[in-house]
C-alpha cells in the first residue's frame, strides 16, 4: 500500500496560529499531543457511532499526559446538533470539577467538531480544545478555521461562534472505515475548492475521482492537504468572513435550505451542498458569469462523486418561494436580500445579489 508521509498544513492567525496535521497512525500516537498545553484534565466528545471505532484509542494517547480523561458520547446525527444536546458538555465538564485549562477533544465529524468548539469557546469564556475529524468533510473543511455552531431550528448554524482550536489531527486511517455515502459527501467540499478557487485542483480531481471513491491514501492524503491548503490562504485572510471568506460557502445557500426545508439529517451536508453547487453554478450561468459547458462539467463531477444533482421539493405549493424563503435567513443576506456565492469565471467566486424571478428560473430547473 501507497502509505503517504506526514504532511502538515498551518493556519497562520498570528496568536491563534496551529497546525494541522495529515497522515496515517496519527490518533493514537502520544507524540501527536505532546505539544498541547498541560493541564490536569481532558474531555473527549464523540458520538455513539465513533465511539466503538476510535475512542479507546485516543484514549489511550491521551491518558499519560492529563491526570483524568473525561469522555462524552452523544447521540450521532444532525438532528442532535441542538442547545439540548450542548447542555451535555457543560454536565459533563462542571460535575467533574473542570477548570479553565481543560482540554476538550472533538473526535468524529462536522456535527461533533462544530458541538465541541462551541462548548470550548463558551465554556468558563473559552477553553482549548482540539479537532481529531474522521470524516472526509470534517477533514477537508468543518474542522478547519474555527467556525463552531449548533443548529435552530429556523435555520441551519445560526448559533456559534468563531473559535479557534489549538491543533487539528487528520488521521487518514480512520477513513476506511466512513460509509460510503458520507465518503461522497465529503468529496462535495473537496469538489468545491477547484470552481472558487484553484482550477488545477479541479482537473486533479476529475482525473483522480475513481481513487478517491477507491479511498486510494495517496490520493485522500493529496485531497486533505489542497484543501487544507486552500481553506487556510482563505481563512489566513478573513478570519471572520467578513468578505473572501463567504466564498468558502459555495453552494450553501441554496444547500442550507435543502437541510433546513427537508428537516436536518434527510439529506447529509455535503449532499446538499453538492446539489447546491450546481444550483450556484446554473444561477452563475444564467447571469453570465460562466458558460455552460462548465456548468455541465461541475454538474458532471459531481454527479460522478456519488452525489444528487436535482434539488429536492420543498413545499407542494409554492416550492422556489420557500426555498426563497429559506434562504433569506442565510447569514449571508443583508437586509432580507439574499447574496449568492456564485462562480466567476471558472477557478473565482463572488459573491452577489441576483433578481428574484431568476433565482426562482433556477429551482424550477433544478429540482426534481
Ligand atoms: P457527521 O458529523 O454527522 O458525520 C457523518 C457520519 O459519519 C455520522 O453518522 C458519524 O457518526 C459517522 N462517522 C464519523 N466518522 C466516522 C468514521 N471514521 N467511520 C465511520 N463512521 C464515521 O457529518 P460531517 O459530514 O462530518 O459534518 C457535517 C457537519 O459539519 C454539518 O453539521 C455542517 O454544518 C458542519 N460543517 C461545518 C463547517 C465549519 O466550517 N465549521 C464546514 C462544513 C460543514
Ligand atoms: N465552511 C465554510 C467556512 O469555513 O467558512
Amino acid at each position: 500500500m501507497n502509505i503517504p508521509e506526514l504532511q502538515s498544513v498551518r493556519i497562520d492567525l498570528a496568536d491563534r496560529s496551529y497546525p494541522i496535521v495529515i497522515g496515517s497512525g496519527l490518533l493514537d500516537q502520544p507524540q501527536t499531543y505532546a505539544d498541547l498545553p498541560n493541564a490536569s484534565q481532558a474531555l473527549i466528545v464523540t458520538n455513539s457511532t465513533v465511539a466503538p471505532l476510535y475512542l479507546q484509542r485516543l484514549r489511550g494517547a491521551l491518558q499519560g499526559k492529563y491526570r483524568q480523561v473525561l469522555e462524552v458520547v452523544l447521540p450521532d446525527g444532525e438532528q442532535h446538533k441542538t442547545w439540548q444536546t450542548l447542555n451535555l458538555f457543560f454536565d459533563a465538564l462542571l460535575g467533574a470539577g473542570c477548570d479553565r485549562k481543560t482540554v476538550l477533544f472533538a473526535l468524529g465529524g462536522g456535527v461533533v467538531g462544530d458541538m465541541t468548539g462551541f462548548a470550548a469557546a463558551s465554556f468558563m469564556r473559552g477553553v482549548p480544545f482540539v479537532q481529531v475529524p474522521t470524516t472526509l468533510l470534517a477533514q477537508v473543511d468543518s474542522s478547519v478555521g474555527g467556525k463552531t455552531a449548533i443548529n435552530h431550528p429556523l435555520g441551519k448554524n445560526m448559533i456559534g461562534a468563531f473559535y479557534q482550536p489549538q491543533l487539528v489531527v487528520c488521521d487518514l486511517d480512520t477513513l476506511r472505515t466512513l460509509p460510503p455515502r458520507e465518503l461522497s459527501a465529503g468529496l462535495a467540499e473537496v469538489i468545491k475548492y477547484g470552481p472558487i478557487a484553484d482550477l488545477a485542483f479541479l482537473d486533479w480531481i476529475e482525473a483522480n475521482l475513481d481513487a478517491l471513491l477507491a479511498r486510494d491514501p495517496a490520493a485522500l492524503a493529496h485531497a486533505v492537504k489542497r484543501s487544507c491548503e486552500i481553506k487556510a490562504w482563505v481563512v489566513g485572510q478573513d478570519e471572520r468572513e467578513a468578505g473572501l471568506r463567504a466564498i468558502l460557502n459555495f453552494g450553501h445557500t441554496f444547500g442550507h435550505a435543502i437541510e433546513a426545508g427537508l428537516g436536518y439529517g434527510e439529506w447529509l451536508h455535503g449532499e446538499a451542498v453538492g446539489c447546491g453547487m450546481v444550483m450556484a453554478a446554473e444561477l452563475s450561468c444564467r447571469l453570465g458569469l460562466v458558460d455552460k459547458p462548465f456548468v455541465q462539467r461541475l454538474k458532471s463531477l459531481i454527479a460522478r462523486a456519488g452525489l444528487p444533482v436535482r434539488g429536492p421539493q420543498l413545499a407542494a405549493d409554492d416550492n422556489a418561494g420557500r426555498y426563497l424563503a429559506l434562504m433569506r435567513l442565510d447569514k449571508k443576506s443583508e437586509a432580507g436580500e439574499i447574496r449568492f456565492v456564485l462562480i466567476d469565471g471558472p477557478g473565482q467566486a463572488a459573491v452577489r445579489p441576483a433578481p428574484d424571478a431568476l433565482v426562482r428560473e433556477v429551482i424550477d430547473a433544478c429540482c426534481a
